[in-house]
């Protein structure tokens, strides 16, 4: 779990059909050869006589380190200073850090709402969401990459850059300098105690740390200004409350207004905070920042996944158009959040992206056009998506000591339609975390299709013991119990899926089904009704209506609905005959 960052050279060699380790490392802890790549084309070249060695600007390195620009540099430190999921052993020849990583975007319960750190999340995330990063600043600026102490200490460091005259004075912070002259002041009654001078810090202000196991203090890297008005709005901490914690947010921010006027700035968090409640007000922002190349990389990506929450025309065309984006942190977002409307536009859609040069994106692609059956798929699309299978087996086989690893395994076997394989591999997942509810209730699904009902059953009614509220497993054990023929329960768990999700008028639709086979009529029809009145236009819906007052004999109410089918659906030629039937 730790030594691919803290170690040089690693090779797992994981093996999963034995469970068995046989890892391998160059070296201990991070040294040369983690940022400069392996070193022995360097010395054949630096064994040479001098003046006989070949104009190698790179000295026979694999890995570029000179005049890198931020971006470049930033990909050398990125893959240990950040927080992701792995996709293989690391290699020196990766232009896209999406081949061998998927960073973690800023979403919670990672960072807070605003993007400032919250988990343990190094620096990759922080600093992709600066103004500096922007501005092309790198690491390097502010460290030296060897002794990776920074180059200047305290303000001197920002200074190398920020004027001195307008922010290392009073006028721009307000605090007592370190060297004046002054009365001793302590905030919160001196518990605890800050030193004159530390409200002069710049780090204090716009670099808020917090402690990580434990002891170690980290700082936040994307460079923010203090927000008071956040924490009063959406509840994130601000750097002046970090330090005068015995005052409220309003002190804080009316001395902001107070020093600095009210001008109100916006902030991308404020958008965040309202997606993550489902707004449609945060919408038509969310679109805004994805399409804006000015708009920090994170911040961008961000939004795409979150426009993914919503499924309305104006957000699933953002999305769509971020699967052709420059960035591969953005296309990646807008595939795990792209939601298709039919299986042909969902394979136009993702052939290219099946084809992407970036490996985290075309096996994304591959295992999400998985869910389309393979026969309903163009023969391109079909060979491209198997191509990008393979790999996405691979990385997941590498990842497959965790319990993750193998619940992906499960879902590329299941869409496959490999039953057995999909079924060992959830099984496996839930061997190394008993726990894990989602590879569990993948699990019912498979055993279900497999025939075994009653250990679909079982597993369904364990997540639920410990989940009572989650409601599409109600939903899920409703329709197993239904089929097995258990009504009572069945319609017991129905009325509990309806209660905890009155959004889905699917379920209305399949007790109106439970209801009608058990010749509970009433009782199915106002199901029926009642889930035609929340959707008019869906077609099983209509079709279920129609078949109801035919079976029952009320030809005149079927033709009603056998109608709208004609009109709604007019090359389904189903409409007219059952608009035929009610007529005899
Ligand atoms: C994604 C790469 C990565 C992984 C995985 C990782 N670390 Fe770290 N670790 C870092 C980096 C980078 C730092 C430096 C602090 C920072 O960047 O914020 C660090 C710092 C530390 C520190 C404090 C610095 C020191 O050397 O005293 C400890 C202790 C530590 N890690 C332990 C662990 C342990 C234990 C694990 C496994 C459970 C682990 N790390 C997994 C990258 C990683
Ligand atoms: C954390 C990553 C990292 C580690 C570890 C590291 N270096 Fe570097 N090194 C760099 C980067 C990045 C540069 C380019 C610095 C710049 O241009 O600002 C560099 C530059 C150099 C240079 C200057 C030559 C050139 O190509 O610009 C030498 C020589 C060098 N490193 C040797 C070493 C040796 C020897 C070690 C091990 C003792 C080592 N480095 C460890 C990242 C690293
Ligand atoms: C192979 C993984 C790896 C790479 C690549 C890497 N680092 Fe680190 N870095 C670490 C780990 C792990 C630590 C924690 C200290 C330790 O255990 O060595 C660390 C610590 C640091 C620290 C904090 C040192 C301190 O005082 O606590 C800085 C700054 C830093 N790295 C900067 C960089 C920069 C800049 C680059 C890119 C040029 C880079 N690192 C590349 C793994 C890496
Ligand atoms: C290598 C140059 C450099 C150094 C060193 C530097 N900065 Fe910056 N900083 C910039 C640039 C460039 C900008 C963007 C200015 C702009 O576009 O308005 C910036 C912007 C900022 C902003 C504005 C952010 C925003 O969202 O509006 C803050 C705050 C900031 N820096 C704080 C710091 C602090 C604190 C330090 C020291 C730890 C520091 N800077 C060191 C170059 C630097
Ligand atoms: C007590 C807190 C505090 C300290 C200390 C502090 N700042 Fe600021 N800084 C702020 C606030 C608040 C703002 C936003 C001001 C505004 O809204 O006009 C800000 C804004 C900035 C900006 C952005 C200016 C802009 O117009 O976008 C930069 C750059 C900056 N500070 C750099 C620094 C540097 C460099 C230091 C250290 C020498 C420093 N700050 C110390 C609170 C602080
Ligand atoms: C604008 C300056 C600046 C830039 C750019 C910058 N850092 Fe830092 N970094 C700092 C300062 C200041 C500290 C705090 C140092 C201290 O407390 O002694 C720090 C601390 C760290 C630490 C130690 C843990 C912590 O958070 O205190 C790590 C690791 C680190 N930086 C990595 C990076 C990496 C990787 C990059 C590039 C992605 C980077 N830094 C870019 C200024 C910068
Ligand atoms: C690193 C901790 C720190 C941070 C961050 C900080 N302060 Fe302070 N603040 C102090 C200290 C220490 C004093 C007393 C000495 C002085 O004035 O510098 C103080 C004094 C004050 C005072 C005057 C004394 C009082 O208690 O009435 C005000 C007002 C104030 N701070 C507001 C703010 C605001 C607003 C912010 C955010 C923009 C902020 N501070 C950020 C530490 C901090």
């Amino acid at each position: 779990m730790c030594a691919d960052c803290h170690s040089t050279n690693l090779r797992k060699n994981f093996d999963p059909a034995t469970n068995t380790f046989k890892t391998t490392w160059s070296e201990i802890d991070v040294s040369c050869e983690a940022c400069h790549g392996p070193a022995s084309g360097h010395i054949e070249w630096a064994n040479l006589p001098e003046g006989s060695r070949p104009a190698d600007v790179n000295t026979g390195l694999v890995v570029r380190t000179r005049e890198l620009d931020n971006r470049e540099l930033l990909n050398v430190c990125a893959r240990c200073h950040t927080r992701r999921s792995i996709m293989g052993d690391y290699t020196d020849d990766n232009e896209d850090m999406l081949n061998y990583m998927i960073p973690q975007l800023i979403t919670q319960p990672f960072y807070h709402a605003d993007g400032q750190i919250l988990d343990e999340d190094y620096e990759y995330g922080s600093f992709t969401q600066s103004k500096m990063y922007e501005k092309a600043i790198k690491c390097s600026d502010c460290h030296d990459v060897h002794s990776v102490r920074t180059l200047k200490e305290d303000n001197q460091l920002c200074l190398k850059c920020h004027r001195p005259d307008i922010y290392d004075t009073p006028s721009h912070h307000f605090h007592k300098m370190e060297n004046e002259n002054a009365a001793v002041h302590l905030i919160n009654k001196g518990k605890p105690e800050y030193k004159q001078g530390t409200g002069a810090q710049c780090v204090n202000c716009h670099m808020v740390g917090r402690f990580y196991m434990g002891n170690d203090y980290r700082r936040d890297h994307s460079f923010r200004i203090p927000r008071p008005d956040l924490t009063l709005g959406i509840g994130t901490p601000n750097a002046c409350n970090d330090c005068h914690s015995d005052k409220t947010a309003s002190w804080s921010q009316n001395y902001i207004e107070k020093w600095y006027g009210t001008k109100k700035r916006p902030h991308y968090g404020e958008t965040f905070a309202s997606a993550n409640q489902g707004d449609p007000g945060a919408v038509s922002n969310l679109v805004m920042y994805a399409g804006n190349e000015l708009v920090p990389l994170m911040v961008r990506a961000t939004s795409v996944s979150l426009l993914g929450n919503y499924n309305d025309s104006i957000s699933n065309k953002a999305v769509e158009k971020a699967l052709s984006d420059p960035a591969s942190l953005v296309r990646h977002s807008a595939v795990t959040s792209y939601h298709p409307v039919d299986a042909g536009s969902f394979e136009k859609m993702m052939l290219p992206l099946l084809n992407d040069p970036v490996r985290g994106i075309r096996t994304e692609a591959a295992i999400r056009l998985s869910q389309v059956p393979e026969n309903m798929l163009s023969a391109p699309a079909r060979k491209a998506m198997k191509a990008a299978l393979k790999e996405y087996e691979e990385i997941n086989l590498y990842v497959s000591d965790f319990a993750g690893g193998k619940y992906n395994l499960g879902i590329m076997y299941a869409n496959a339609g490999d039953l057995d394989k999909a079924a060992r591999s959830y099984e496996e997942a839930l061997e190394i975390d008993g726990l894990f509810n989602r590879a569990k209730v993948n699990l019912a699904t498979v055993y279900n299709q497999q025939g075994k009902n009653k250990e679909a059953e079982k597993l369904l009614r364990e997540v639920l013991v410990e989940n009572p509220e989650i409601e599409d497993i109600n939903y899920s054990l409703a329709l197993l119990l239904a089929e097995m023929g258990k009504i009572e329960e069945s319609r017991k768990y129905f009325l509990k899926a309806v209660a905890l999700m009155p959004e889905n008028p699917r379920i209305l639709y399949n007790l109106a089904l439970l209801e009608n086979t058990q010749g509970n009529y009433r009782e199915a029809e106002k199901y029926i009704l009642n889930a035609l009145n929340r959707e008019p236009g869906n077609y099983d819906f209509l079709l279920a209506a129609t078949t109801f007052y035919l079976e029952r004999g009320q030809a005149a109410k079927a033709a009603v609905y056998a109608k709208q089918i004609m009109e709604k659906y007019p090359d389904n030629p189903v409409g007219k005959q059952l608009l035929d039937a009610a007529s005899k």
